[in-house]
């Protein structure tokens, strides 16, 4: 039997309906805040993701699906959403217009990870990237707009916050931090890696041993510039000021290596070590990087399935009709009523076997459906469907078109 990729599942009933009912209440917010859908090709180019979400990042360093196609191209299944919309503004020339333009999407991303509970290799987010504007409030207003989808599905978390600081200050910091690190040998194989290609990451490792040689060590928020001190508290007082909690935490420096400024994670408590919801940040340098004018960015992604997990719909009222006959008959012009019905905008499930009314009322059970439709040979003389509304256990017969 041919079965599924590892790391890779079917979204299956009831899952689905979560599925849907999460991407619909989503975008309706993401449009609530100017938002508008856009789509753009999972396969991409692999320089794409090596450049815009770094070499040195563990995604493109040791988890993408790359490959060369049949033209002899390397290219790439995207691992995350944000590099292709920065490809997308900038071959569309929005950066070339300017404005601010406010894009969602969502779809399946790749990376070739460890399996495990809430993590996957094909895995869904929802996302959304703004550009053309470094104001604070707009910041404000994507950690509000985040926070309003996760709180419509009632669910509960930490807000993780933030500042890596812009080229002024990360740069020396950056020197700093690695000779520090290098007076420290016994950090772990991964560490010892990120301190020559990107230092800050070693505050993402899971080692104890290395959290607890890291202690000491000097973080960002005592060496940034004043521009971005004060954007940093500027976003605080408008988060305050919007009854919003959160928690810094000079620890969260964020997988991709585009971030500049503001970084964010929505922390779940009732999910196992997999535990992050969605993330985000400010992006300004990214557009530049990718050969578009400078424009500063911001946005976030959220984990559909860590969130499916979460949820629980309210059980699903009857709807809809469920149309049966009684004998082989009535099956052609029962065919032709449900055509008619759905004409008017309803959902009709027919059913193609004759069976006894009692049988027909049992499967329309069955499929919550709120009303059982049935036609016979008395029906036929009469021209009249008879009709059991199985909400109010009413029955009553409708005149046939
Ligand atoms: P990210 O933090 O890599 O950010 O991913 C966002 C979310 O996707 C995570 O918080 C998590 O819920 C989910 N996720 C990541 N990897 C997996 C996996 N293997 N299996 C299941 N869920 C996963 C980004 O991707 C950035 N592009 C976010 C962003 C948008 N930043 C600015 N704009």
């Amino acid at each position: 039997m041919i079965k599924a990729l590892k790391g890779m599942k079917d979204i299956l009933p009831p899952q689905n309906e979560k599925f849907t009912h999460f991407l619909e209440n989503a975008s309706q917010i993401a449009q609530k805040y100017g938002y508008e859908f856009i789509e753009t090709p999972i396969l991409e180019e692999t320089l794409l993701y090596k450049r815009g979400v770094g070499d040195s990042s563990d995604i493109v360093g040791k988890e993408m699906y790359e490959f060369i196609d049949k033209g002899g191209n390397e290219i790439s299944l995207r691992p995350e959403g944000t590099a292709g919309v920065v490809r997308s503004f900038i071959e569309a020339k929005y950066d070339r217009v300017g404005g601010i333009y406010r894009f969602f999407y969502h779809g399946p991303m790749f990376r070739y990870e460890r399996p495990q509970k809430g993590r996957f290799r094909q895995f869904h987010q929802f996302g959304c990237e703004s550009f053309g504007t470094k104001s604070g409030y707009e910041d404000a207003n994507i950690i509000k707009l985040l926070k309003e989808i996760l709180d419509s599905f009632h669910l509960n978390y930490t807000l993780k916050l933030n500042t890596l600081g812009c080229p002024k200050c990360i740069t020396p910091y950056k020197e700093i931090l690695q000779k520090e690190l290098h007076k420290i040998d016994e950090l772990c194989s991964d560490c010892q890696r990120r301190r020559d290609t990107n230092p800050i990451r070693v505050f993402d490792c899971k080692n104890s041993h290395c959290q607890e040689l890291l202690k000491e060590v000097p973080r960002l928020n005592q060496h940034l510039c004043d521009e971005c001190e004060s954007d940093f508290s500027e976003l605080l007082n408008l988060l305050d000021l919007s009854d919003i909690t959160y928690e810094i935490d000079p620890n969260l420096v964020r997988g991709l290596d585009y971030y500049t400024k503001t970084a964010f994670e929505f922390i779940s408590g009732d999910l196992g070590s997999q535990n992050a919801i969605a993330g985000g940040g400010r992006y300004d340098k990214l557009v530049e990087l990718m050969g578009g004018k400078p424009t500063p960015a911001i946005g976030f992604a959220i984990g559909i399935e860590r969130i499916l997990e979460l949820i629980t719909l309210p059980k699903r009222e009857r709807g809809g009709y469920y149309f049966g006959a009684l004998d082989d008959s009535a099956m052609q012009k029962l065919f032709i009523e449900a055509g008619k019905k759905r004409a008017l905008g309803e959902r009709v499930i027919q059913s193609y076997d004759a069976k006894s009314l009692k049988a027909h009322l049992k499967t329309a059970d069955k499929i919550n459906a709120r009303y059982c439709a049935i036609l016979g040979e008395d029906e036929i003389k009469n021209n009249k469907l008879w009709i059991k509304d199985l909400e109010n256990k009413k029955e009553f017969t409708q005149e046939m078109g």
